[in-house]
């Protein structure tokens, strides 16, 4: 086990949040627990794409990743080293439900029992992801989200997941940025099922808004009063690139987008005006919308959770353009501000509802010095200006409870396989050992003086 520094490192800021805010990381299910086949785990779609020559970088595949299905207890011993007080993670639908449905596996279910009981004897709190992305391979050949019954079969796994380990998780998300399932398993193809598809994408969307709904009301029954639920949305704050009113419009358009496609009917119980008259262009979503369904979508939740990465500016002629440094990962510009922006439009446009953080961060070149030791003051920075946006997000009224950074260990990046390093602990895939990098060190000290 690592030994843990005191932690000195600067820069801080001074900036103190309120008592009681937590502080946590997160993780899911395909990108670190390997054991692909064991104890009875059916295969996912990821299974399937990572297999698929081609499709992740180097041919790599979560088969083994950062093996923390057999090193669960040392990694959950490392988050109360470093002190955080609530740790995000997800289950993996298949290792419950090899087929998807249909009979439960012990062994699976177990695992993640071990899980959250290890958590409280550490004294951290689960917080438990339903989905993220790994859709049991037998629904997808059944035709996965595009195919209504599989928002069903959600809300039943959903209420065997609820009904045994309930109120043991404090909080629990159903979805995992739905809109990411739409762009890159249904319109760009890189990531899995690997569709190039904008008819089938939009009526994903539906499905799995849809899921969302069924599954909190298929969960209730089995929780007490004060476990919550909600969703996980990666919100991207949608700028005009200049000041024409083009700009403006065409930025207010990719906001239907990438923003209220998802918030508006889990909130308004409706679909935005204005993208669904883009859409019905290009796919047949309206015609899968059933009477009831937008209620249902939105059934009362407890928490929004909110995973920020980075801003979107649009030109006057609808193109995307770049403003800010990019980080390692080509998508992500690095805008602290973008965050601040999210959180109080969240307030103001769907209500005071609590929030939570459940992914910020970025990849850095990490290396393994000399020392031993892994100097990666990108991340320090970048941290330290994403907690001072959250911070003054609050001191303006927001809701925001806590914050989980994306992500607790290095892990497998979907298409960038593991090329890609999030992880505020490095993993040496070779031999799986862990090594808390500086931002670990310096993330120890904001937790415990809870100020940036
Ligand atoms: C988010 C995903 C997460 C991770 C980060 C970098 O979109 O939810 O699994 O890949 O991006």
């Amino acid at each position: 086990m690592p030994v843990l520094a005191q932690s000195d490192e600067k820069p801080r800021l001074g900036l103190s949040f309120p008592e009681g805010f937590v502080w946590g990381a997160a993780t899911s299910a395909y990108q670190i627990e390997g054991a692909a086949n064991v104890d009875g785990r059916g295969p996912s779609v990821w299974d399937t794409f990572s297999r698929s020559p081609g499709k992740v970088r180097n041919g790599e595949t979560g088969d083994t990743a950062a093996d923390h299905y057999h090193r669960w207890q040392s990694d959950l011993d490392l988050i109360k080293q470093l002190g955080m007080r609530s740790y995000r993670f997800s289950i993996s639908w298949s290792r419950v439900l090899p087929g998807g449905w249909g009979p439960v596996n012990a062994k699976g279910l177990d695992f993640y029992k071990r899980l959250v009981a290890g958590l409280h004897e550490r004294g951290i709190a689960p917080m438990v992801t339903l989905y993220h992305w790994d859709t049991p391979q037998t629904l997808q050949d059944l035709g996965g989200w595009e195919h209504r019954e599989t928002a069903y079969r959600f809300a039943d796994y959903a209420a065997i997941v609820a009904q045994a380990l309930g109120d043991a998780v404090p909080a629990w998300l159903t979805l995992n940025e739905p809109k990411t399932i739409v762009q890159n398993g249904y319109l760009s193809g890189s990531h899995a099922p690997g569709r190039c598809d904008p008819a089938a994408a939009y009526v994903v969307a539906h499905h799995q808004m849809l899921a969302h709904g069924l599954a909190v009301q298929a969960m209730r029954p089995y929780l007490n009063n004060g476990t919550r639920i909600g969703p996980a949305l990666n919100l991207h704050p949608c700028y005009p690139a200049d000041d024409s009113a083009q700009a403006v419009e065409q930025a207010h358009k990719l906001d239907g987008f990438e923003n209220r496609l998802y918030l508006d009917p889990i909130f308004k119980s409706a679909y935005p005006e204005d993208t669904l008259a883009a859409i019905a262009g290009i796919s047949p979503m309206a015609d899968h919308v059933l009477d009831g369904d937008l209620k249902t979508i939105g059934e009362p939740i407890d928490l929004l959770a909110v995973q920020y990465y980075t801003p979107i500016y649009v030109t006057a002629s609808g193109q995307t353009e770049q403003k800010h440094p990019l980080s390692k990962a080509f998508w992500q510009q690095i805008y602290p501000q973008g965050l601040y922006d999210i959180l109080t439009r969240v307030k103001k446009d769907y209500g005071d509802i609590p929030l939570t953080i459940t992914e910020n961060g970025l990849p850095t070149p990490d290396e393994v010095g000399p020392d031993g030791t892994v100097n990666d003051a990108g991340r320090i920075a970048f941290f330290r200006d994403h907690f001072a946006a959250a911070h003054r997000a609050i001191a303006d009224g927001v809701n925001l409870e806590s914050f989980h950074v994306w992500s607790l260990m290095d892990n497998f990046e979907w298409q960038e396989g593991y090329d890609e390093r999030w992880g505020l602990v490095y993993v040496d895939y070779a031999t799986q050992q862990r090594i808390p990098k500086r931002s670990a060190h310096w993330y120890s000290g904001v937790i415990r003086d809870n100020q940036v």
